[in-house]
């Protein structure tokens, strides 16, 4: 059968006259990760670096690596279809689907888009967020909005990063730093108040070049002259990025956290966007709460931008540091400069979270356009290193993708 003829026209779910939802809350989550790891080490035969640096300075000790038929979408897929099969629902039930990333499979259509079909939904609405590593959390709002507004009552939200691919692998500044991966969660209305406390979101354009992709855009659009200058990779000032997040994560988690009329010490825990281990602990200090009330992965991920979040809400969940009733801070910074924060209530069983591994990365599949094909996306600095299996154990999540390979 012709896999577009038969997807039904959006339909919005309407709440009942007179009758909106009083909260909304996480009933799914999942993520998934690609197998392919790689190492500082692995990175010190490709630039001037060294796995010391890294480690003192980032607390990164490794990242992933999407491999050659993977994309943003089908990561995204994956971690969202997960995130259905926890909540106990059939994909259809879902009326909205966001996807924030800023690394999108196309600039058009929407990865959303792709990601509908993928998951065999044929009803929703669907969306990219783009607010950088901000995205997740800037799409949870989003979700709310419409759940809170009784114009939907199952949000899918995931936040997907492809980074590896707009990467210069001589740019010891920033290739250093990021990873693939993804993660979402399913938004459900409620009748019963708790779920979600409160919400912050901040945008200052003053940084707006402090990280940025200059090409590619309609101010300099892709040619042979752009892609020489090397305009197509991800660009950063460190420093200014640096002083940005510690300021701006503190101040906007704290912001959400008084318009929740909590205290930071009622914080449970905060699971703030893995970018750098000491932007995390200068947002502990400013908060005045031990560092073991920060959830922290980024040593197996790097920073994988609006996929952090919700890789580490999925993996604070599994991994048994969340229980009912405990409240939760997520929070994150990006370029624009965003931020945003979320304070949340947790209500769903942890135990739940196994239902994912029901969801086979190998059972979906992103459509491919007819009479086209992609360049071998993966970067001719990591091509060459794919040969060789190391087998190691991993967080559950990971495990749920079988053995992973280190890049050599
Ligand atoms: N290996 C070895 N040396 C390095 C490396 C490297 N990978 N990178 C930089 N250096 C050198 C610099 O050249 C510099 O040398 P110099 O003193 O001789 O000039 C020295 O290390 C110190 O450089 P700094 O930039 O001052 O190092 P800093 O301690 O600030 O750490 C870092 C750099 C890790 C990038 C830090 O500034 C940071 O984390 N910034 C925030 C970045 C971030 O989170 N970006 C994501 C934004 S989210 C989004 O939307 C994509």
């Amino acid at each position: 059968m012709d896999r577009v003829s038969h997807i039904a026209p959006v339909r919005i779910a309407e709440a009942a006259p007179g009758h909106l939802p009083r909260d909304v809350r996480i009933t799914g989550w999942g993520s998934y990760a690609p197998s392919r790891v790689l190492t500082n080490a692995d990175l010190e035969r490709m630039v001037d670096t060294s796995d010391e640096w890294i480690r003192t300075r980032t607390g990164i000790r490794e990242r992933r690596v999407a491999a050659a038929h993977e994309t943003t979408a089908s990561m995204a897929a994956v971690a969202g279809r997960r995130a259905i099969a926890v909540a106990g629902l059939e994909p259809d039930e879902i009326d909205l689907l966001l996807v924030a990333t800023l690394t999108p499979d196309y600039w058009m259509p929407s990865t959303a888009a792709l990601v509908k079909e993928a998951i065999g939904n044929t009803r929703a609405a669907a969306m990219d967020v783009m607010a950088a590593c901000s995205g997740f959390v800037y799409g949870y709002a989003t979700a709310r909005a419409y759940i809170a507004s009784g114009m939907a009552k199952h949000v899918l939200v995931m936040g997907a990063e492809t980074l590896t691919r707009f990467l210069d692998y001589t740019d010891r500044d920033t290739c250093i730093l990021f990873g693939d991966g993804a993660g979402a969660v399913v938004l459900s209305a409620s009748d019963t108040p708790g779920g979600m406390l409160s919400v912050e979101l901040t945008t200052e354009p003053a940084g707006a070049y402090n990280i940025w992709l200059p090409s590619g855009g309609s101010m300099s659009p892709s040619s042979a002259e752009t892609v020489a200058r090397g305009e197509h990779y991800i660009r950063m000032q460190g420093r200014e990025t640096y002083r940005f997040a510690t300021r701006t994560l503190a101040s906007t988690a704290l912001a959400a956290v008084a318009k929740a009329g909590l205290q930071p010490a009622d914080i449970d825990l905060v699971i703030p966007h893995q970018a750098n281990i000491r932007i995390i602990e200068a947002v502990a200090k400013a908060m005045h709460l031990p560092m073991d009330r920060m959830f922290v992965n980024l040593d197996r991920y790097g920073n994988t931008s609006a996929a952090s979040v919700p890789i580490a809400l999925a993996e604070a969940v599994d991994s048994g540091r969340v229980r009912i009733g405990d409240r939760i801070v997520i929070v994150a910074f990006g370029a624009g400069l965003t931020s945003g924060a979320v304070v949340l209530e947790w209500t769903a069983t942890p135990a739940d979270g196994s239902r994912a591994s029901s969801v086979r990365p190998d059972d979906i599949s992103v459509r491919k356009p007819v009479g086209w094909d992609s360049v071998n996306p993966v970067p001719a600095a990591l091509a060459d290193n794919s040969a060789s299996a190391d087998p190691r154990p991993l967080g559950r999540s990971s495990n749920r993708d079988g053995m992973q390979r280190r890049l050599v």
